[in-house]
């Protein structure tokens, strides 16, 4: 995942990269492989891999990836305390050397994590925000494309809470072309594109048995890396820290923000039928139970 960033933030030129993992030469190995496809590709910025993180220092933004992923049959879930210790030594020490960067989560449970990140860094809110949404999007509007034969390029989605079984895919708000979507399918399509949606991570997960997805996982993260480094303001879901949006206090949960150079801008708050509200508040729940379990077991 870590690697697949690199490799789409190089093809960009967004910057240079340093890649840090906890295992000797695959940083760096996989840094200067990534650095000799510049002639070949046509870009030219640094990629370099290292061990610890003074490297890294100053940087605009991290991207933490770093975790277990899901095996088959895993919820997201299941990574829960392991993950919190991954999440909670990079946030420590990305943090103290790059006191002014923006960081992105990716790590697993995504809302969780960036809950962690939040209280470890102690960076303002709008500098601390999860990758989730763009990819559950990307994943319904795939799904949408492929129903409808249309362009995913034509097909715009909403998908809103935790980044888990109950995420919030907004059918009334995903349109093709400016089409409600509600227009064009009929309800159990819809369901059961929803349902493959929730499932998306899942059903990779279960081919892979290994290990779980990355490329789309990484492109989602770049598209915000994107937005923030060259100030688009693009309105994207992402994972938020809420305080009183949406009823919704003290958790990270997705959605809508505008991605800047301040990282988040601004939170969107939309107006949700009961149903949507009742399914958001139960994805938050859902959300809650984690940062409860953490706080119960939370290391110094
Ligand atoms: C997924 C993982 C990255 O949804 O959460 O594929």
């Amino acid at each position: 995942m870590g690697a697949n960033c690199a490799v789409n933030l190089a093809h960009k030129e967004l910057g240079d990269v340093v890649l840090v993992d906890v295992v000797e030469g695959v940083p760096q190995g996989k840094g200067l492989d990534c650095l000799q496809s510049g002639p070949i590709e046509g870009y030219d910025v640094m990629v370099t891999g290292a061990n610890d993180y003074e490297p890294t220092a100053n940087s605009d933004i991290v991207v933490i990836t770093a975790g277990f992923p899901r095996k088959p049959g895993m919820s997201r879930d299941d990574l829960l305390m392991a993950n919190y210790e991954v999440v909670k030594t990079a946030t420590q020490k990305a943090a103290a050397v790059s006191p002014n960067a923006v960081i992105i989560l990716v790590t697993n449970p995504l809302d969780a994590m960036c809950w962690t990140a939040l209280q470890v860094s102690k960076f303002p809110k709008n500098r601390v925000i999860g990758m989730a949404g763009v990819l559950d999007s990307a994943r319904f509007r795939t799904f949408i494309a492929q129903e409808l034969k249309v362009s995913v390029e034509n097909v715009t989605a909403v998908v809103l809470g935790g980044h888990g079984d109950t995420m919030v895919p907004v059918t009334r708000l995903s349109s093709v072309a400016g089409i409600p979507l509600t227009e064009l399918l009929d309800e159990a399509t819809l369901a059961r594109l929803v349902d493959r949606t929730r499932n998306g991570g899942a059903e990779i997960v279960k081919y892979l048995k290994t290990g779980s997805a990355y490329y789309a996982p990484s492109a989602a993260a770049v598209e915000m890396v994107e937005s923030i480094l060259k100030d688009k303001k693009k309105v994207l879901p992402c994972a938020a820290y809420l305080e009183g949006e949406y009823g919704i206090n003290g958790l990270y949960v997705g959605v809508p923000v505008k991605l800047g150079s301040e990282g988040i801008e601004k939170i969107y708050e939309i107006q949700l039928t009961p149903e949507e509200k009742a399914q958001l508040d139960k994805s938050a729940a859902a959300v809650d139970e984690l940062i409860t379990v953490i706080k119960s077991k939370m290391t110094a």
